[in-house]
């Protein structure tokens, strides 16, 4: 990544959403602002509360990031010492060291480039026994309520809107907002994504746990970073379209003052 990209950028007014929409050049100016944000709410946390609470996000998008904070904690501008992670989903059933599990993704992309003390990582756990699965996303929700809840979710989204594993469902609104962590099945979309990674639609894993949407609304800050032309027409559905349980992203809205978008100019390029 270039030491300093290019600024923002735009800044999007969309009638039908209150949210905040930055529009960057390219993908590593909008991730070099995502790091540049998530440095600040560190900062501002460990300020307020001595401690700062990270929701963090896998797959492709946020890989830029990752690179640019461990950038940063090498050159001395940045600590962990003080923060607590917390990530949004993991196949089940997998394990840890699976080349293709969500822990070894964090361990390659920042765990292992940081100083975040091992035991403050979380990550849901591929290889809890069905029968304990509830309890085990019941325990995640609760360390994070105990942990005073997340300042910061990075967020992704996926082709079909969701975000973790939060997949569309036919529910409300309101319901869709309270869903807890738990086990969940994969989209077929969200399995034809994951080839990038398993080989073959059939090789993907079709279950995961994922942290809930109360969880993810509930974060003091969210950023959701989308970039490239394959997530242009569900950026503008989300943001644009109803507010509705068969697009997850569209909740964002509901909490659109804490939320800001951060996207490249191919990512915005159907928000007119
Ligand atoms: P991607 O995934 O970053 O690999 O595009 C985003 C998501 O599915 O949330």
């Amino acid at each position: 990544m270039s030491p300093s990209p290019k600024p923002a950028e735009r800044t999007l007014h969309l009638a039908e959403s209150n949210s905040t929409v930055l529009v960057f050049a390219d993908a590593d100016a909008a991730s070099k602002a995502a790091a540049d944000r998530i440095v600040r709410i560190i900062a501002q946390a460990v300020a307020a509360r001595g401690k700062a609470i990270l929701g963090l996000a896998t797959g492709a998008t946020p890989e830029k990031v990752y690179d640019d904070l461990a950038a940063r904690v090498r050159d001395g501008g940045l600590s962990f010492r003080d923060v607590t992670t917390y990530n949004l989903d993991e196949y089940y059933p997998i394990q840890p060291l699976d080349a293709l599990s969500y822990r070894t993704y964090m361990h390659r992309h920042l765990f292992s480039r940081v100083d975040l003390a091992p035991n403050r990582a979380h990550i849901l756990d591929g290889t809890v026994p069905e029968t304990f699965a509830s309890e085990h996303a019941a325990q995640f929700d609760r360390w994070i309520d105990d942990d005073g809840g997340l300042d910061l979710q990075l967020l992704g989204i996926g082709r079909n809107g969701h975000i973790g594993f939060n997949e569309p469902l036919d529910l409300t609104v309101e319901a869709f907002a309270a869903l807890p962590t738990r086990l969940v099945d994969l989209h077929p979309i969200t399995k034809v994504d994951a080839v990038r990674e398993f080989g073959s639609v059939d090789a993907v894993i079709p279950r995961a746990l994922t942290m809930g949407v109360r969880q993810i609304l509930g974060a003091r800050t969210i950023l959701m970073l989308a970039t490239g032309p394959k997530k242009a027409a569900i950026v503008a559905e989300a943001l644009k379209g109803p507010i509705t349980a068969a697009v997850p992203a569209s909740l964002l809205r509901t909490v659109a003052d804490k939320v800001v978008w951060l996207l490249d100019e191919p990512a915005a390029a159907e928000l007119g």
